[in-house]
């Protein structure tokens, strides 16, 4: 309804910036991404590990695998489980061949598909020993979807020791539906785990390491920090089930792998294979924070599971262990490289610090049983690392009793950033777009970490992406860097998701095995984020902020560093609207801006697989007159100008 009503015809819009008297400073961290390991982000996703289940941990130790024979080939399988004697990493599988011809063995389905592509080279890497007797070697190959060969390479010189094995080969065909044999020739048993397969191609070829078109979407969008390992993943269904970071460092089949808990959350979009293996772990996560220019920010369980699931907590009197985490956290990120958790660090190939600054003491978490729980983490975390900016939770939702209660008593703490949330309509944004204008100036900041404009959730096609949701949350964004004094970090949620493996919808970036797609949702954080300026310039029309007068919105920053100033306009009616920026002091002295306009008239359109660039950001110039920019704000549309203004 709102976004149906049409800006009055022919109203130039008469925008005002006085330069010379300048707004708050913008942070630094002021735009970042959200990460959590739900839509096959991290396994299937970031982690750009071929193989599922590729160490037989799963409920079922063979999902992901099936047994393949060939020609005169036979043989059998058989999970052992060490128990204590390899805790973390307690099954490997027990692969025999039986017959001196043919080839006998099993097969990995990957992560629907495995993507491959022509003229890439693929790193398999096996932990093995010989079992008994055996005169065996290994082939290994890969298959399409109709099992013609791409690739393949032998391994041989087994021992009756536990030794590594890798072996490279390059594949002939781009596919993204190819499969992994693991071939047996000869007679005997070969004892197997961590069977892997990785492109020698990831983010900054780091063997075994990110897939490197997903970072670079991250980095495209020049992230002030990133979050991580989620949301509800932090808290876990039962507490048993929370993210602990201890047991995602270290040697990488060391890391216990555990259910994701996305894998039985939505019955709608069931995903048994959804594990953690934790290769993506939080050494990996500060890199990539790092490798980005991002400021890192952990958030940890505060002993209390996800309270929409068993909502199960630690009692009082045994948070230590929890605390505990976290302060070794810091010392894992920030401490000497020769002692403690830093020497972890170190010995995983990093002794400088990653320079921790921030921390989060729970996710979405509410209640007197929060607020308890977080009094002791901060009287703890307060004296011993004063130098850590805390964040805390408001709740679920993005107003109510609840909310009101954290707030209040999050004022009190004194707490340095609060979290908020807020999944809504589209309409939501639209009404919230001067949310911030009145909040306190004194108290905790706003650190808006996960929001989303969303239609009817699950498999609803309005569920998607669409230019309606990216539009208003455009409208909305104006109104959080009007107010960056308090609103001083903020992040769309969730980050990632699998075309074919999704639990939630929306997700700012899609993909599949072979591509990766920019949402429009992700075009606005883009052109925000990249053009974020470094201090407020308050724009005004008639003596007022532009929050939604006839469907108008739209802010300015400074950008000094480079002596520019740079608007923001979205015009959400379906008319175009005549707009006239201009300068209350100073001057322009570029004879033409820089427009990136982001606009469509369909309000349903997405990008996709096969149609990545509907809706993608425009480049072109606009003329400056004198003090003047005049222009056509189209409809239904995000325009950005960049003018230079001098220093
Ligand atoms: O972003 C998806 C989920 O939404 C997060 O895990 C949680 O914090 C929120 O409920």
């Amino acid at each position: 309804m709102l976004l149906a009503a049409s800006a009055t015809a022919q109203t130039t819009h008469r925008l005002s910036v006085d330069p010379a008297q300048p707004g708050p400073e913008i942070q630094p961290t002021m735009w970042g991404v959200f990460f959590e390991d739900i839509n096959f982000a991290a396994d299937g996703g970031l982690y750009a590990e071929l193989v599922k289940n590729r160490s037989f941990e799963f409920l079922w130790p063979m999902m992901g695998w099936t047994e393949i024979r060939e020609g005169e080939g036979k043989g059998k399988w058989l999970v052992i489980n060490r128990g204590d004697l390899a805790a973390r990493n307690p099954r490997f599988l027990r692969l025999t061949a039986d017959a001196p011809t043919g080839a006998y063995g099993i097969q990995n389905e990957g992560f629907r598909g495995m993507g491959v592509k022509k003229g890439e080279t693929y790193r398999f890497s096996v932990l093995a020993r010989k079992f008994g007797v055996a005169d065996v070697k290994m082939r290994v190959e890969l298959v399409d979807s109709l099992d013609r060969p791409l690739g393949n390479t032998i391994v041989e010189g087994f021992t009756a020791d536990w030794k590594p094995f890798t072996a490279s080969f390059t594949c002939e065909i781009t596919e993204a539906k190819a499969r992994l044999n693991v071939w047996l020739e000869g007679e005997g048993a070969l004892d197997l785990d961590m069977i892997s397969l990785f492109p020698e191609h990831t983010w900054k070829n780091r063997p075994n390491g990110l897939r490197a078109d997903l970072v670079g979407m991250l980095e495209a969008l020049h992230p002030g920090f990133i979050r991580f390992p989620g949301g509800c993943i932090v808290e876990g269904r039962e507490l048993a089930n929370r993210y602990q970071w201890k047991k995602t460092v270290g040697p990488v089949d060391e890391r216990e792998l555990i259910i994701n808990r996305w894998n039985t959350e939505f019955a709608h979009r069931s995903t048994p294979d959804y594990f953690q293996s934790f290769g993506l772990g939080f050494y990996e996560y500060f890199q990539l924070a790092e490798d980005l220019g991002a400021e890192p920010l952990p958030i940890l369980s505060c002993g209390m599971a996800c309270q929409f699931n068993t909502g199960e907590v630690v009692p009082i009197d045994q948070l230590d262990p929890y605390i505990q985490d976290a302060l070794d956290l810091i010392e894992f990120a920030n401490g000497p490289a020769d002692q403690g958790w830093g020497k972890l660090r170190a010995e995983m190939g990093h002794p400088a610090p990653f320079h921790l600054k921030m921390l989060g003491v729970g996710n979405e978490q509410w209640g007197e049983q929060y607020v308890e729980r977080y009094k002791v983490f901060a009287g703890i975390l307060r004296e011993k690392h004063p130098e850590i900016r805390l964040v805390t939770g408001s709740g679920p939702f993005n107003r109510g009793e609840w909310f009101d209660y954290l707030w209040g008593e999050m004022r009190k703490e004194k707490a340095d950033l609060v979290d908020e949330h807020y999944y809504a309509p589209p309409e939501w944004f639209l009404r919230n777009a001067a949310r911030y204008d009145d909040y306190d100036r004194n108290g905790p900041k706003v650190f808006a970490g996960e929001y989303a404009a969303h239609g009817p959730q699950g498999d609803d096609p309005s569920s998607r992406n669409t230019w309606l949701s990216a539009l208003t949350e455009a409208a909305f964004m104006t109104g959080l860097e009007r107010n960056a004094d308090v609103v001083q970090m903020a992040s769309y949620a969730p980050l990632f998701a699998h075309v074919e493996a999704w639990q939630w919808r929306p997700d700012l970036i899609w993909f599949d095995n072979l591509n990766v797609v920019g949402t429009p949702n992700y075009y606005v954080q883009k052109l925000f984020s990249t053009n974020k300026g470094d201090r407020v310039a308050p724009m005004l029309e008639n003596g007022a902020a532009v929050s939604g007068q006839d469907s108008l919105y739209a802010g300015a920053v400074m950008d000094r560093a480079k002596g520019e100033l740079i608007f923001k306009v979205v015009n959400t009616s379906s008319q175009a609207m005549p707009v006239e920026i201009s300068l209350k002091s100073g001057r322009f002295t570029g004879k033409s801006a820089v427009l990136q306009t982001l606009a469509s008239d369909d309000l349903t359109l997405y990008n996709s697989i096969e149609n990545p660039l509907a809706i993608y950001p425009e480049k072109s110039e606009l003329r400056v007159d004198g003090n003047r920019i005049p222009m056509q704000a189209p409809p239904r549309s995000l325009s950005v100008i960049r003018v230079k203004t001098g220093k």
